[in-house]
């Protein structure tokens, strides 16, 4: 398999305040290949660079959104640029298939934990019931939309240990995306990219 450019898009507004999401996006830097973006460290005043945003996206074969659940969805910033950069003519609509064939995924944070995401639980809906937009939103791309990489229950991690299991599992995911090992027909039917990652060969 070919190798995949990877672009990591990071939102989170309080970055100084987070402990996850901070370390996985450490981690992401750290796989070689892989492109990563701070969102709110590039466009604190929400002045997104439409074109730049677009040329970046063309330039990748896999675009991961990594951010914490917010309201059940991403932090504000992260959907400014949905509704700007994912333009008709070039994301969607006529002549809009610049984004065709390439796969999105959601690594996300979460602070209920893996239980409370069930019909049994707080949450009710299931992570891929409550993303569905994005997946939708993907499809109407032309893209593969992969199931997500989720830490649950990220307010109680405590444990640096556990922070850093994480953030090494994120790696390995990001560096399986780059080579070409974690596609929708080695990893389609997870509930989630970092369930069993031996199960992925990773
Ligand atoms: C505005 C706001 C909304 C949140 N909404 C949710 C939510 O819908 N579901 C959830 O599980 N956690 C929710 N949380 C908890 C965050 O997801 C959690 O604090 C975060 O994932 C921790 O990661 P961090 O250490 O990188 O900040 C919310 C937190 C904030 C501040």
């Amino acid at each position: 398999m070919q190798s995949q450019r990877v672009l990591v898009l990071f939102a989170h507004p309080a970055v100084q305040k987070s402990r996850v999401n901070r370390r996985l996006f450490a981690a992401a830097q750290s796989v070689p290949g892989v492109t990563t973006l701070d969102l709110y460290q590039e466009y604190p005043d929400f002045q997104i660079d439409v074109r730049s945003e677009q040329a970046r996206l063309l330039e990748h074969d896999v675009i991961v959104f990594q951010h914490p659940f917010y309201w059940y969805s991403s932090p504000a910033l992260l959907k400014e640029w949905q509704d700007l950069v994912l333009e008709y003519g070039f994301a969607y609509g006529r002549n809009g298939t610049r984004l065709r064939g390439k796969a999105l995924l959601n690594a996300i944070t979460t602070g209920g934990s893996e239980e409370a995401y069930a019909r049994t639980g707080h949450n009710y809906f299931t992570m891929r019931e409550l993303l569905t937009p994005f997946e939708q939103t993907a499809r109407l791309c032309g893209m593969v939309y992969l199931p997500p990489f989720v830490v649950h229950g990220a307010i109680r991690m405590t444990h640096t240990a556990e922070v850093e299991r994480a953030a090494d599992d994120y790696a390995r995911v990001l560096a399986g995306l780059r080579d070409g090992r974690v596609t929708t027909e080695t990893a389609g039917s997870f509930d989630r990219l970092n369930a069993d990652l031996t199960a992925l060969g990773l």
